[in-house]
């Protein structure tokens, strides 16, 4: 179990005979230096294909089914076509549970709707101590009845899970309406971040969101050094999340342009003939012969 208090991207400098030392780079360093992965991929199958012991915490919001506040099916139906019962979603957990590191733990997001169904699937799926953060959702925007101010992401525990650091409580406010770009239900990268800042995320630690939409909740993992990996069936989200975290492949380098020629100091000639117009060696402008008239 790794200790929580244990500096975890502290830098070191390493110092290297006859080399400059080389400084690892800050947390906040750009997402160009991340190790991620983002693939178009139905979660359960995604991964069942991982190798046991592979992945240390799973972080997703899924595309959980509930009833909505009129009786009929939550707008994630609407949005993406396939929404899953928390049943569904918590077989899929359990394929994650059996692919965890010893001190793995899970985060798992959900609205206040769907908060006891969401708990027995993470039960179900073989983890224990399972208890909700809350996240106050400072400004939820506007909407028709009782709207959220506060979602849950429940935190499922292993038997030798790592210990977490924080408060219950996080305030991060939500994407606005008009976020260019905004994926349908993005959540904050706020919020991924203060995940991994509880969970002492770090580098050595694979991250791994199965329903990664815009990948949003990995930002923050990647940006502490940990290798991520987000799964989506759409290619909206796939595209997006690419977009954000995998680093572009490196651009071939192009032609370095031609340097410019340098004015030459004008020749002998020309610099006899500078500043006098053209013309004056033109036939049209030619000084008129003088005939000599003899008498
Ligand atoms: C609530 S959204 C995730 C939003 C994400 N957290 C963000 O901040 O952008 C759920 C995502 O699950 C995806 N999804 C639905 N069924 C899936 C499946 N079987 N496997 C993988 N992804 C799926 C949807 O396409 C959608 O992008």
């Amino acid at each position: 179990m790794r200790p929580a208090s244990a500096p975890v991207t502290s830098p070191r400098i390493r110092k290297a005979p006859g080399r400059k030392p080389s400084i690892p780079r800050p947390k906040t360093a750009s997402l160009r230096s991340v190790s991620a992965r983002i693939e178009k991929r139905d979660a359960g199958a995604a991964l069942a294909s991982l190798p046991a012991d592979s992945m240390s915490i799973l972080i997703t919001d899924p595309p959980y089914r509930t009833v909505d506040r009129h009786g009929g099916s939550g707008k994630l139906d609407r949005w993406f076509g396939s929404s899953l019962t928390w049943r569904q979603i918590g077989d899929v957990l359990a394929i994650a549970r059996s692919r965890m590191r010893a001190d793995g733990v899970v985060f798992v997001m959900t609205n206040p709707d769907g908060l006891r169904e969401a708990i027995g699937a993470l039960e179900r799926a073989g983890f224990i101590r399972v208890r909700p953060i809350t996240w106050n959702k400072v400004a939820p925007g506007l909407g028709g009845g009782m709207r959220h101010q506060t979602e849950y992401i429940l935190v499922g525990y292993l038997p030798g899970s790592r210990t977490l650091c924080g408060a219950d409580l996080v305030s991060v406010p939500t994407v606005g309406p008009n976020t260019a770009n905004r994926y349908p239900t993005e959540k904050p990268a706020d919020l991924g971040r203060e995940l991994a800042r509880i969970a002492s995320i770090g580098r050595g630690d694979h991250v791994v969101d199965p329903f990664c939409g815009s990948g949003a909740l990995l930002v923050g993992s990647a940006e502490r050094g940990a290798r991520v990996t987000g799964y989506d069936v759409a290619g909206a989200a796939v595209k997006r999340a690419s977009e954000r975290l995998v680093k572009p492949a490196p651009k071939t380098p192009t032609k370095a342009p031609a340097p410019t020629r340098k004015a030459s100091k004008p020749s002998l000639e020309g610099r006899l003939t500078a500043g006098k117009p053209a013309y004056r060696n033109s036939a049209r402008e030619a000084k008129p012969k003088v005939r000599k008239v003899t008498r």
